[in-house]
């Protein structure tokens, strides 16, 4: 596994909705190798365990990281403490990411809350063929819907109480979407009930599959055992890393 540890500076910090954050990092050789989907590794100064945090857009000409994420303990707090021009303590990128398919392939990419922000890059790639599903809460939890309007993808927008978008769940839109156009693949990340729906919805139209999972890390490497999920290849169970193997799985695969 390539992957670059320093401090990056932050050039851009954003808070785009209540306890979401928005980072760009000037880190040009981790951008150089950063896939969609990949992860990077964050140290909060004071605390031993590193935060993994999604990758949100790779800018190859600027040499930008951009990553959104939500405060969930002190941690998280701390980093979203930090401000421009001060340094990040990242390990990056770790993972491995989506499979990505030729642009001319018809995509549905949907993220659920703050699974939302890595399927930013990947429908970014797609353009026009990308279409975007995202669910909320609530409108003052959703986020990026403009810039996946900006890069041109088809956005729906779900709400739980139907404030944005349609009410009701991510599966709902997919499934209208999967009745009516040719879809060559699925790309998803969110809370494991949203995850589990997508996968059966993918296996009952026949459509390839990749989530990605959200899950507690720690050595973030493949080295402490702190990620373990299962898979089945061919009737066999394996334990595998999130970290390591993932976070990306192909939904048939992997027991959610
Ligand atoms: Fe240590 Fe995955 S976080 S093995």
């Amino acid at each position: 596994m390539k992957f670059t540890a320093g401090k990056f500076p932050i050039v851009k910090k954003q808070n785009i909705a209540k306890n979401i954050y928005d980072f760009t990092i000037l880190c040009p050789d981790v951008v150089k190798i950063a896939k969609p989907g990949q992860f990077v590794h964050i140290k909060a100064d004071g605390f031993m365990l590193r935060r993994p945090i999604s990758i949100c857009k790779i800018d190859k000409e600027k040499g930008t990281l951009r990553i959104v994420f939500e405060i969930r303990g002190d941690g998280t707090d701390k980093i979203a403490s930090l401000n421009v021009g001060e340094n990040i303590d990242m390990i990056a990128p770790l993972g491995n990411g989506f499979t990505m398919l030729d642009k001319s392939k018809t995509v549905v990419c949907i993220g659920g809350g703050i699974g939302v922000p890595p399927m930013l890059e990947v429908a970014s790639h797609y353009g026009e063929n990308g279409i975007a599903i995202t669910g909320f809460r609530s409108i003052v939890n959703a986020i990026l819907t403009d810039d996946f309007k900006n890069q041109q993808n088809e956005v729906v927008v779900c709400t739980d109480d139907g404030s944005m978008g349609q009410k009701g769940l991510v599966t709902a839109p997919l499934e209208q979407i999967l009745k009516t156009k040719k879809i060559d693949m699925i790309c998803a990340c969110g809370p494991t009930p949203m995850l589990k729906g997508i996968a059966k919805l993918a296996d009952q139209y026949n459509v390839p599959c990749e989530i990605s999972l959200e899950e507690r890390m720690a050595c973030g490497v493949g080295a402490c055992l702190g990620c373990a999920c299962k898979i089945i290849k061919d009737g066999v169970e394996y334990n595998k890393h999130v970290c390591k193997d993932g976070p990306v799985f192909n939904s048939k695969e992997v027991v959610l």
